[in-house]
């Protein structure tokens, strides 16, 4: 199998240094906002220091006669504001298909190369879309002498996209991580859906009637709609040692809902979630940090543990090597967030 290095060539000349690992900096909500929208952007700096990630949107949700104000908007923005230590900027550019991504890389790498961390890449179908981006990145950066590579996430929204998945995580070591699409992928699977994201109230699992009764009482669950995407990208992710996130939740006033959809995505590995409003911020933070009790639990776990081999029974339950390996994620995340 050819490795990601293999398509990764910085330029000889002025071009930063190769990326040898995806720095983990903490990506609990990645909150979005349109630059072309005064109001919405005038609100950027009170967020620094409280979110993770500030995205300045290109893509959908900005309208076609808009774009070019997005764009100068966002270069705006991140030369205005101190971004501090806490918070990222990243921007979501336009599809590799649509005419305004050329314009979208060459403007925000010259402009604002300096301070923008990941370049969010929609629909990508393969990893030569990655490989393209890869590039041309590297070509921007070396004109502009930056000396720190921008990385690149890439959104999983095509059935396409999909079936590549682990070689999209693979394509290159600019790669920081994927994002379910959930709106866009459920679109090109023609699933029968017309929501952004979350569950649907008739996918379901009935039990069958107590006592045999066909006309006796039955309990329905909802089923999450999004368990299988979620962890074959969130394996595919693990592989290459990048990170996982669920995307949108459309449904804003259903903070419930929001709740459970990051919850389910956080507990099959996903390290974050998109924010579309900021109610969704408190969510996202709550949901995407380990709970107290967990982290009291995992390190009762590794104390009682010793050397970390053998097999130790603590409140009844059996905990051994593979148990402690799980407690150890939970402390590496609760010490990087308290970072
Ligand atoms: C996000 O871009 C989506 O399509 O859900
Ligand atoms: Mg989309």
């Amino acid at each position: 199998m050819r490795s990601a290095k293999d398509f990764f060539t910085p330029l000889a000349v002025g071009a930063p240094p190769p990326i040898t690992e995806v720095p983990a900096r903490p990506s609990r909500m990645i909150h979005f906002f349109d630059p072309s929208n005064e109001k919405m952007a005038a609100k950027v700096p009170d967020l620094v220091g409280t979110v993770d990630v500030l995205l300045g949107n290109l893509e959908d949700a900005v309208k076609a006669d808009r774009k070019e104000a997005a764009r100068l908007g966002l270069v705006a923005i991140a030369k205005a504001t101190d971004f501090g230590e806490h918070t990222q900027l990243w921007t979501r550019v336009n599809s590799l298909d649509s005419p305004w991504v050329l314009d979208d890389l060459t403007t925000l790498v010259s402009e604002i190369g300096d301070r923008l961390d990941v370049i969010m890449v929609p629909k990508v179908q393969g990893a030569e879309d990655i490989h393209y981006v890869d590039r041309l990145l590297a070509q921007l950066e070396a004109r502009a002498g930056l000396t720190r590579p921008i990385l690149v996430h890439a959104i999983l929204e095509t059935a396409r996209g999909m079936a590549s998945v682990e070689e999209i995580a693979g394509a290159s070591p600019r790669m920081q991580g994927i994002s379910l699409g959930p709106a866009d992928l459920a679109a090109d699977r023609r699933m029968k859906t017309t929501r952004v994201g979350g569950g649907h109230p008739g996918y379901l699992v009935r039990q069958d009637p107590i006592g045999g009764d066909i006309h006796g009482e039955r309990t329905t669950y909802q089923q999450d709609l999004w368990h299988y995407t979620i962890a074959r990208m969130v394996d595919a992710c693990a592989m290459h040692g990048i990170f996982p996130y669920y995307g949108p939740f459309g449904d804003i006033k259903d903070v419930v809902a929001c709740e459970d959809q990051f919850r389910n995505a956080f507990l099959l590995g996903c390290v974050g979630a998109w924010s579309l409003h900021p109610v969704q911020i408190d969510i996202a933070k709550r949901v995407f940090s380990p709970s107290a009790e967990d982290v009291a639990h995992a390190r009762r776990v590794k104390e009682a543990m010793g050397d970390g081999t053998g097999a130790v029974m603590l409140d009844g339950k059996m905990e051994d090597d593979a148990s402690l390996k799980q407690c150890l994620v939970i402390l590496e995340l609760a010490d990087r967030l308290a970072a």
